[in-house]
């Protein structure tokens, strides 16, 4: 099989990756998780791989001024990783997941990434890396400011990287 990578400017989803999300997360599934309701940022930039001009793989890539502690920090989120069903297994989300954090690494500016996962896609991030954060984190959402608690906090190492304590995304979580 062979893929091409690209990296996009981000913002509102684009119809290849609104149909690749709508695959992986039918409107039933996503009302049955816990951020389901959740409202999220739209991302930066997004990384796409496409296997013969199909959209099979994205990774959204996001850049927060957040506040750890009370303490400005540059987060580079990551979020929406999403492999179609049919091109799971492949290496397609590693791939893409390297090119982001990669992509964050290039900022030089970026103090540590940041994801957000379902519990049973833990092992997923650890065994590339990843690392719970074990604190609380804030988030904005339509209502005002919450726990953002729905989904496991997971973070990459790049400059530095906070484990416990309270991080605040300073906006909508990704
Ligand atoms: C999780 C997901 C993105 C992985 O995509 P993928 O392209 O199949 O991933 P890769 O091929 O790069 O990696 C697959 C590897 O991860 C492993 N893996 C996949 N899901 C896993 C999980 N939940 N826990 C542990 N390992 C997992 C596979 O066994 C495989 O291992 P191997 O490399 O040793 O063979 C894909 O299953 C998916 O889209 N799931 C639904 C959406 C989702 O949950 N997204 C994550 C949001 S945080």
């Amino acid at each position: 099989m062979s893929i091409e990578i690209e990296i996009l400017t981000g913002g509102a989803a684009p119809p290849a990756v609104a149909q690749l999300f709508d695959l992986v997360w039918p409107d039933d599934v996503l009302r049955q998780l816990p951020w389901g309701h959740i409202v999220f940022a739209d991302a930066d930039l997004r990384v796409l791989v496409e296997s013969d001009e199909q959209l099979v793989c994205h990774v959204g890539i996001f850049r927060r001024d957040v506040t750890w502690n009370g303490r400005k920090l540059r987060a580079g989120g990551i979020g929406g990783v999403a492999t179609h069903p049919d091109f799971r297994g492949r290496g397609l989300a590693s791939v893409a997941l390297n090119a982001a954090v990669q992509t964050l690494k290039d900022e030089r500016a970026t103090d540590f990434a940041l994801l957000f996962c379902d519990p049973h896609n833990e092992a997923f991030y650890a065994s590339r890396g990843w690392k719970r954060f074990m604190g609380e984190v804030w988030a904005e959402q339509p209502g005002g400011r919450v726990r953002f608690d729905a989904m496991l906090p997971m973070v990459f190492h790049l400059k530095r990287a906070p484990h416990e304590g309270e991080i605040d995304l300073c906006g909508l979580p990704w």
